[in-house]
């Protein structure tokens, strides 16, 4: 079998179309981590999905799922599928939990309602974008890492462990792991503070990629804190001077129902469009590949 695609928004997306069978598993799956590969950002539309379909797909690319803090999960799914509901608000570009060292390789979404107006996700090509920056700013992201500092409380730290995980646990974890300093606090929350590149190499073909939560982060609890990592402001000037380049940049997936996205991780930022129409069904999963 083979898939037709077609290119998908500015950058290196690609949209591939149901020709055969409405069943997405039975897609040649070394040809789909091909494309992915290539693209990083894969939708594939006029197939029949589901919360389970998808966790069954991404089940065949991943070696393990991880859970984002925010959002309820799906019954019968193990927890490792979601919905999308956090608000109805635009929501900033952002590489999944770059702001911790919780980063997944992929992001996972498929579409059961779109909204009737809006809800677009929102999509860039991080190779792309840190192509368009201007030298002394991508000199300044080369020198300088980013600092972001978050509190996990007792619950929301647990999400990211697995049920059952202890404090023991999770101080062996973050022991390890490079960029990493946090505090316990007497009721068992932790303040984290992490430092990673603003510029990290894709998982494909190891290119630039300027993937991270810098404006994410920067509207969340904690984000007046955010720094480069020698403690100097990360200014409204360099904020705004990303923002512009990033606006030739944004491709907007208007869901269709069945619609399925597969998103890497280390190369797109991702994004949404407000939206007002409460009936949106949008479920959402984060993995680590397998290839
Ligand atoms: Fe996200």
């Amino acid at each position: 079998m083979t898939l037709r695609i077609e290119p998908f928004g500015s950058g290196s997306g690609r949209l591939v179309h149901r020709e055969g069978p409405d069943d997405i598993l039975q897609l040649p799956a070394d040809e789909i981590t091909a494309l992915f590969k290539s693209a990083g950002l894969v939708i594939f539309r006029g197939f029949t999905t589901s919360p389970q379909v998808m966790h069954d797909f991404a089940g065949r690319f991943s070696t393990r799922f991880n859970r984002d803090r925010l959002r309820p999960v799906v019954a019968g799914s193990d927890g490792y599928v979601q919905m999308v509901t956090e608000g109805m608000g635009y929501v900033e570009p952002h590489a999944e939990q770059a702001n911790s060292p919780f980063r997944p390789d992929a992001l996972w979404f498929c579409c059961s309602v779109p909204a009737a107006e809006g809800g677009e996700t929102l999509a860039w090509d991080g190779v792309r974008l840190w192509e368009k920056l201007r030298p002394e700013l991508k000199q300044l992201f080369r020198n300088k890492k980013l600092r972001f500092f978050q509190r996990y409380s007792n619950d929301k730290w647990q999400r990211f462990m697995g049920n059952g995980a202890t404090l023991a646990d999770v101080q062996t974890t973050l022991d390890g792991i490079e960029g990493v300093s946090y505090y316990v606090s007497p009721d068992d929350s932790i303040y984290l503070e992490y430092v990673c590149p603003a510029v990290v190499k894709t998982r494909y073909g190891g290119q630039d990629a300027f993937a991270n939560s810098l404006l994410s982060e920067r509207k969340n609890t904690l984000g007046d804190l955010m720094s480069f990592d020698d403690g100097s402001a990360i200014s409204d000037d360099i904020v705004s001077e990303v923002q512009e380049a990033m606006k030739e940049l944004e491709d907007a997936i208007a869901w269709h129902p069945g619609d399925l996205a597969f998103i890497d991780n280390s190369r797109y930022l991702h994004g949404r469009n407000a939206y007002t129409d409460t009936r949106r069904k949008i479920f959402s999963s984060l993995s680590f590949l397998n290839f």
